[in-house]
């Protein structure tokens, strides 16, 4: 048995960044980025944490569920860009929402994560260890853009999003997941603080200048726009082919919102109505592995998601990582 998407959740940061705003401080302009990426503002944190915007966020989708905090089995948070090590994002929010019974870790597969929690607690689920997952990716990824960089700090967003999954003997799945790691240098980002910090004399010192390159994201973004290109339709034709399901029986894909021409450009390879992959990444940016359910929470709470719709959510991203998941809602 799988589980079933009960409960959906979302939290953004107050502060709105528009373009303009990032005019002020860099060589850009509101029309460049609008034409190359689609985006217009991104929410940044100020004050909160990612740890309390997957907390509210998660509240949102038990709320929507009507459940409470004991009734969940198992929460997995994805994330790349959390405040905490230790504990980990998944045990604070247990505390923050009273899941006492919870089994909780993280996972980061960089964008592609949210997808890697779902399939994660459906494994659970299948296995017949928990009843009850709660999903959750929240990334507060402002905290290590390289806001110096224009090719890349124009992109990045915070937020967090969550889904609630109960199991239900009608519930269905089916994913595909891969990575190549020979490519992971599209992408970095180093937590290096520990090089000057290790045992006594086995560390080089470390300027402040590597250290800041090294702890901020770097990234080549043509090489990951033509991986993304290629690979999110060859990922999505994969999982149909997989799950013996024609493109038309798909009602929405919903990509992680990297930058609309990449999602222009898989409905195009596809060959399917650019109707059925929304796109809120005009006002959210990309926010990595919250993009996926920030999106699936607002077209829920927005009534275009109806129950018994096919959906499929991709991922892709950092790794090089990217996937394919079904979810009939
Ligand atoms: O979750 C996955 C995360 N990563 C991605 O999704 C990244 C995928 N890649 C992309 O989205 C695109 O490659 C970018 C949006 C990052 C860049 O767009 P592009 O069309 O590949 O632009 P480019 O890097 O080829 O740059 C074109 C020009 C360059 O000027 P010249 O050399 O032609 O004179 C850049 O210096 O645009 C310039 N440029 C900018 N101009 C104004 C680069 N960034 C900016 C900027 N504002 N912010």
């Amino acid at each position: 048995m799988f589980g079933k998407i009960i409960g959906t959740g979302s939290c953004l940061p107050k502060r709105r960044v528009s373009n303009n705003d990032l005019s002020e401080f860099l060589e850009t302009n509101d029309e460049w980025i609008r034409e190359r990426t689609g985006i217009g503002f991104r929410h940044v944190l100020e004050n909160e944490t990612p740890e309390e915007l997957a907390i509210v966020a998660a509240k949102n989708a038990l709320d929507a569920a009507g459940m409470s905090g004991e009734e969940v089995d198992m929460i997995v948070v994805s994330t790349l860009s959390s405040n905490h090590m230790l504990p980990s994002v998944s045990c604070l929010v247990q505390r923050g929402i009273g899941a006492e019974h919870a089994l909780c870790f993280d996972l980061n597969a960089a964008c592609t994560g949210f997808l890697a929690a779902y399939n994660t607690v459906q494994a659970y689920i299948s296995m017949g260890v928990i009843k009850t997952g709660l999903v959750i990716g929240a990334e507060g990824l402002s905290r290590i853009t390289e806001w110096a960089d224009r090719s890349s700090c124009i992109l990045f967003g915070d937020g967090a999003g969550a889904a609630v999954l109960r199991e239900d003997p009608s519930a269905q799945f089916g994913m595909i997941m891969h990575a190549d790691g020979a490519k992971g240098d599209a992408l970095t980002c180093e937590f290096s603080y520990g090089m000057e910090n290790g045992y006594p004399g086995t560390v080089a010192a470390v300027s402040e200048e590597e250290k800041r390159h090294r702890t901020r994201m770097q990234m080549n973004g043509q090489e990951v726009f033509r991986f993304a290109i290629r690979q999110v339709p060859a990922g999505i034709h994969e999982l149909l082919e997989k799950e013996q399901m024609e493109m038309d029986s798909v009602d929405w894909f919903l990509l992680h919102q990297a930058n609309a021409r990449i999602i222009e450009g898989a409905a195009k390879r596809l060959g399917a109505p650019i109707e059925k992959f929304p796109m809120n990444l005009e006002e959210y940016g990309n926010t990595s592995s919250a993009s996926i359910p920030i999106l699936l929470d607002e077209m829920v709470r927005e009534g275009k998601i109806q129950r018994g719709q096919c959906l499929v959510l991709a991922g892709f991203g950092g790794g090089l990582t990217w996937g394919a998941t079904k979810v009939i809602f």
